[in-house]
């Protein structure tokens, strides 16, 4: 099975999490594509949904299908948010960003009473770190924000450099107006740490650690969909 087909079965697997009157947000990337796709067939079956979008990405292809998404500020909290991820590690510790999506994810994430997080078997790893590890961060002075994080990596026996992620020769820019540097850091030990060091970093707006966010994770594989809790 091709790790698309995996995408697609994890992306339907979520809709069984789907009950009328719900509030749910749509992840990023090409397996919350799948599970956006399926959505749009519940809402024209006559599912009733209020849904909230993590990016202008997923926001434009909700749009093609006829969903209306709302804004998070007038919808509050979520009953439920379904997103992909680029590792998934123990205890449903995640890597996340690698669509750049990171922290409006992280905000829609945190708004959610259960997030399910939905991959190919490919993202299942023993431990995080193999994925580049994606940090945003503020323009503003953003050279001595990376000289700082280089010294917080250091502190955990990273010693890789966050490289400046470009998209057609350009620097990437979030749908927020943020960078994102991509930090190769191999396997990561402590990813709590990490997380908190990176997270109190001066124009650090956010990382793409995941941790104690997942409630559930569907991965499909090609024995079909696997469970982890
Ligand atoms: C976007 C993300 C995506 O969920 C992640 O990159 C996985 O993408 P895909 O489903 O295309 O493999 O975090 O910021």
């Amino acid at each position: 099975m091709s790790a698309d087909t995996q995408k697609q079965i994890s992306g339907l697997a979520a809709i069984d999490h789907i009950r009328d009157g719900m509030k749910v947000g749509l992840g990023t990337g090409s397996t919350a594509a799948w599970f956006v796709k399926a959505i749009a067939d519940e809402v024209k079956a006559g599912m009733k949904l209020t849904l909230v979008s993590t990016s202008n990405q997923t926001t434009h292809l909700a749009h093609s299908l006829g969903l209306e998404i709302r804004d998070i500020n007038d919808v509050g909290k979520l009953d439920l948010c379904v997103d992909g991820a680029d590792e998934i590690g123990e205890g449903l510790a995640l890597i996340k960003g690698g669509g750049g999506a990171l922290l409006r994810e992280k905000l829609i994430w945190e708004m959610a009473d259960r997030c399910i997080v939905i991959a190919d078997a490919a993202k299942h790893v023993a431990t995080l770190g193999q994925f580049a590890l994606p940090i945003e961060v503020e323009p503003f002075a953003y050279k001595g924000t990376i000289n700082r994080i280089t010294d917080v990596l250091s502190e955990f026996d990273i010693a890789k450099m966050p490289i400046l992620r470009k998209k057609s020769g350009e620097a990437f820019v979030t749908d927020g107006g943020n960078l994102i540097f991509d930090v190769a850091c191999g396997a990561i030990h402590d990813p709590s740490g990490l997380a908190s060091a990176l997270k109190a970093t001066t124009g650090v707006v956010d990382h793409g650690l995941f941790l104690d966010l997942a409630d559930i994770a569907l991965i499909g594989t090609d024995e079909g969909v696997k469970v982890f809790y």
